[in-house]
Parts: C-alpha cells; structure tokens; sequence
C-alpha cells in the first residue's frame, strides 16, 4: 500500500500531543494536548512532515508549486487527533460467546463461568479448527472496524489456540490479516492465556511446554514483540509468570501481562523483567505505586471488561495519575469479557467511571498507547517525522468524543498516510 502526498486543512481543533519523546506522560503531564486551532497537516511517503496552521501551510511554497499532486482533505473545522492506539485486543475468535453472556445476566460471574467450561476454554475449539484463510478474514475484519472507530494501531494477541500448533496459526493469522490492513499492528504471543483442557490439573507442565517449546517458536519465526501472562487467581501464578517472562526474555521479547483482574499479585518483583506494560490493573497494592511510578512501565486500564462483566468496581485511574504512573487506556476487545472495537467507549468509561478528563482519556488512548507498544517514536502524536496516522471526529471540541457514547462519531482515520472513510 503506498501513500499519495496529503494534505489535511480547515481543522477546527488539531490536538497534536506534541512533546513527547521524553517519556510517557504522568501526572499533570497527561493533560497537555497542545492543541492547535484551524490547522493544517502536510503527509509525505506516510509520514507527517508539517504541522501548523492553514493560513501558513497554504502559503508554503512547496506546497504552492506541488498542490495537483496532493490529495487534500477538508475538515470543515472538525476534530482531528493522532489515530488511537489500541494497545491490547484479542482478535484471533471465532464466535461470540453467548452462553456466557446470559449467565452472566442470570447472576453467574466470570471466575464460575471459566470454572464451569465457560470462558477462555469456551473459545479454544474453535480456533483450533479454523482454517487460517477463514480466521485471518475475522481478524481483517476486526481490525477495519476498529479504524473505522478512529483506532491506526492495534496490538494483537494469540491465546485461543493454546497448543504449538494454534498459536502459531494465531500468530500468523494475525500477520496476514495485518498485510491487509493500511494501519499498524504488534503482535503478542499470550500462550499463557489458560491452562488449555489436555493439561488439566497440570498447569506447571503446560509452563513448561509455554517456555521450552511455544516461546522459542515463536521467536524463530518473527511472529511477536511481546510475550503476555494472564496472571490471576484462577489463570498463572506470579511464580509461573516469572518463569515465562525468563524464557521470553532468553528470546529476546519484550514483556507485558494481565495483572491484577480478579485479584491482587504484587508488583514489584515483576519489574526487573520491565514489562512494557502492565494491564487491567484493577487490584493493586498501594505500596507497589512508587516503584510502578519511577519505571517506564505503563498501567493499562481496560474498562470496557468491567463494564461489559457488569462490575460496580472500576481500576482506581486517579490514585494511578496521582502517584506518578503512567496510564493508557485500551479496549481489551476479546469474546468474553470485552467484545467492543470502540476506544471512544473505553474513554468514556474512563471519563464517566474512573473520573479520568478528556484530556487524560485522549493522551491515555493515544501517546501512552504507544509507550505501552514501545512504539513512540513514531505513533500516539501529530509531529513532523513521525506517521501519518489520525482520526478525524465529526465534533467541534475534543471533549465531544468521549461525551458522546454508544455512536460512532469518528467519520475518517489515515493510516500511515493513507485515508480510510468511514
Ligand atoms: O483481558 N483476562 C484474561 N483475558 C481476557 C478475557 C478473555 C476471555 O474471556 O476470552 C481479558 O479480560
Ligand atoms: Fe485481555
């Protein structure tokens, strides 16, 4: 896919989170959108190469002798931002899983629905019997509704193959699907999703199989930058955690777990691994927060799992912000505790539940999105040099996109500077 010069002008509020290169953003930090008004972005070869206003960038004489060569796009003084980045979804399913959902109506809940042949093992049949053209054309899906949301980057997880065979399927699935795709993903391997059923009540010996055969597969093959844990009473414990995150890093991937979704596991002997980072985050110890705080380490909440499990209890964003950590915000878009593609939904969430601002919601699901992939120096802000990927709101003040919930407002995403209607 090649991009044509672009030229995005008439934007009535461009909020560029520019100033980013130095960390991800805690703090008051969190709040600085530098936002530009009636402005204009000039894209070449995929990248951005200007930043300003219309008045300035239509004076440029560049652009005055090369203007038939640019496509140009007129925002009509709408909102546009850096795309989101998403950086945690499972998109490797293949059905919705509706029993679950009404017995969770009827008053089960997620830990006694896994117990009950329910959750994660619910959804491992069916990819295991899949043919990779049928779940790479869901995963292509998936990622072509998430942009229609306003989402250019998407980290992607395995974790419902659960044998060598399914994972590296997932994993190449997730490859294929993501050649389609205009925008960017990175690949998770989460063979430590659950214990699948032929090692049941053996879960060290399935860690085993994770780190000795899965983890050195994967990584011979190129398939993923990360390597996922789902730590909880009920999933991995912290010892069989560390145990994986040591063979990842033998191979050379980076680090990043489900930590503290039903329970609390403490965090600190985790962070010598530097998990890039670490997500859900629902119970955590208040003594782990200064260590959390000095590292680079992202918290990433993912509200739409409380809300879709029908929780009263949301993670704490404010004791995170206000201890120094640095938070994201991502969809955790999965068949059983999270089916949205929507980072809007999640920052409303985030606004309406966790008492996050707008402004925190947006860098949250953008810059420090891309902390969490490691990708900053190239996604989660508008700046010269970095990739043209943004989302263009039908709105005319940034509070609007999480305001608004349950609609899709989002009306056109570029991805590495190519535009996609919505
Ligand atoms: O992030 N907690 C573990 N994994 C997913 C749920 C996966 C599923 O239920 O299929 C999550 O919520
Ligand atoms: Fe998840």
């Amino acid at each position: 896919m090649r991009s044509k010069p672009l030229l995005l002008v008439n934007i009535g509020q461009l909020v560029t989170l520019r100033g980013s290169n130095v960390g991800p953003r805690r703090g008051s930090s969190l709040s600085k959108l530098a936002i530009i008004t009636d402005a204009a972005i000039l894209c070449l070869g995929g990248m951005v190469v200007s930043v300003g206003t219309t008045k300035d960038a239509l004076r440029d004489p560049w652009l005055k002798k090369n203007r038939k060569r640019v496509t140009e796009i007129d925002c009509r003084s709408r909102v546009v931002l850096p795309g989101f980045v998403d950086s945690h979804t499972h998109p490797v399913f293949t059905c919705p899983r509706l029993v679950d959902f009404e017995k969770r109506i009827a008053g089960a809940n997620y830990e006694e629905i896994a117990e009950a042949g329910g959750g994660i093992r619910a959804s491992i049949e069916g990819v295991r019997k899949a043919g990779k053209a049928a779940l790479t054309e869901l995963v292509a899906v998936a990622l072509e509704d998430m942009a229609r949301h306003g989402t250019t980057t998407v980290e992607a997880k395995s974790g419902y193959g659960l044998s060598l065979e399914s994972e590296l399927k997932s994993l190449e699935v997730i490859r294929a699907a993501a050649r389609r795709w205009p925008g960017t993903v990175v690949p998770t391997f989460l063979g430590a999703h659950a214990v699948p059923p032929e090692y049941r009540g053996r879960s060290q010996e399935y860690v085993d199989s994770v780190c000795a055969a899965m983890i050195p597969a994967v990584a011979k093959a190129k398939l993923a930058r990360f390597v996922d844990v789902f730590c909880d009473r009920g999933a991995f414990s912290a010892e069989e955690a560390a145990q994986i995150f040591k063979a990842a890093e033998e191979h050379g991937l980076a680090i990043r777990a489900h930590m503290g979704q039903l329970s609390e596991t403490r965090l600190e002997p985790f962070l010598r691994f530097k998990p890039a980072s670490l997500d859900h985050m629902d119970y955590v110890n208040d003594a782990d927060l200064p260590a959390l705080a000095a590292s680079d380490t992202v918290a990433t909440f993912v509200p739409g799992a409380n809300y879709f499990l029908g929780l009263s209890r949301y993670p704490e964003a404010r004791r995170f912000i206000e201890a120094g950590v640095a938070v994201a915000l991502a969809t955790d878009y999965n068949p059983g505790s999270s089916p949205t593609q929507s980072m809007p939904m999640a920052m409303s969430l985030a606004c309406t539940h966790m008492k996050m601002t707008p402004a925190e919601a947006i860098a949250a699901a953008t810059i420090n999105g891309a902390w969490a992939l490691r990708l900053a120096d190239r996604k989660g802000s508008v700046e010269p040099g970095k990739d043209a990927d943004f989302a263009v709101f039908d709105v005319e003040d940034y509070r609007e996109i999480p305001y608004w919930f349950g609609v899709n407002r989002c009306e056109l995403t570029v991805m590495n500077g190519i535009p996609a209607k919505v």
